[in-house]
């Protein structure tokens, strides 16, 4: 059964360790990232962008289909699905839909909208027992199209959005979607401590999770993040994983490729990646 983030977060803020939130695309990803959660006895959140939702046929099929792998695969980790980077009419799509989270990125929005928009969204979210997450101060990067120039977030406006109800909050902290450059200034601990100090139990979220340095992921859980997101990490271990395969030739004699045997190994390249971050952020035996 699918449960909202909430719990799982809460236990990971207080335990100081944290879950991560893994992109699904199709079947041989979500399947992958469930069973690795499963093997490692951890919770974990499967994260569901819009675009990646389209893809999929829709937010009711991703609702199925998680559904029926729960049920088939005998998943008894805690499990949330969640909406990343959500529009306003997408998050209710998916309360609609039967997803168990949200998030709701009106960190485009002038402040005082943010807030009505937000406001409105927690209570439709919890009406449903659904957690909702929001976002405060863009996080850089390219996220479906959408190129945010990676902003420190103002340790106030945060405040100001955790008030309203929010499960959790995403607050940028130079962190960016995507590899991060040559030159980039690191993770900034000081906005993250000035969040912390101003919104105390509320769990944070840290987006881009993919090539941030192991002693800044440590140190960003030890400030108070709880929530974690990974998927470029993900996209680059397949596709490496299945060229791999493809150039090895493993075809069958003028048939082409058997497409279960062609995805094989990037299902595998997912799981050694969801392990080690597993294992890094600490989840490992916390379900
Ligand atoms: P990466 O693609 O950098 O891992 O970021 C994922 C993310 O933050 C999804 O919201």
């Amino acid at each position: 059964m699918l449960v909202s983030a909430k719990e799982m977060l809460d236990k990971a803020k207080a335990g100081h360790y944290a879950v991560g939130q893994f992109n699904i695309n199709n079947l041989e990803w979500t399947k992958a990232i469930l069973q690795t959660a499963q093997e490692l006895n951890s919770p974990v959140i499967l994260g569901v962008s819009e675009g990646a939702g389209k893809y999929m046929c829709g937010y009711t099929t991703v609702v199925g289909m998680v559904n029926g792998m729960i049920k088939e695969l005998g998943i008894t980790v805690p499990v949330a699905l969640h909406l990343d980077h959500g529009s306003y009419d997408h998050c209710y799509k998916c309360i609609e839909a039967g997803f168990s989270s949200v998030m709701f990125d009106g960190s485009h929005y002038p402040i005082e909208e943010n807030v009505a928009k937000t406001k409105e969204l927690v209570a439709a979210a919890h009406e449903k027992g659904i957690s909702i997450e929001a976002e405060v101060g863009s996080i850089g990067g390219e996220e479906d199209g959408v190129v945010g120039a990676g902003e420190c977030a103002d340790p106030n406006e945060c405040k100001a959005i955790a008030d309203l109800g929010i499960d959790f909050l995403a607050a940028g902290i130079g962190n960016i979607h995507g590899k991060y450059p040559e030159n980039w200034q690191g993770l900034s601990f000081e906005t993250l401590d000035a969040i912390q100090q101003l919104t105390g139990d509320m769990p944070l979220v840290l987006h881009g999770g993919t090539g941030i340095p192991a002693d800044m992921i440590k140190k960003a859980i030890s400030l108070g993040v709880a929530k974690i997101n990974v998927n470029t990490e993900c996209q680059l271990a397949f596709a490496a994983a299945t060229r791999e395969y493809i150039e090895a030739g493993k075809d069958q004699q003028g048939k082409g490729f058997d497409p279960r045997k062609l995805l094989a190994p990037g299902a595998e390249a997912i799981k050694a990646t969801v392990k080690e971050k597993m294992e890094l952020f600490g989840s490992v035996n916390k379900a």
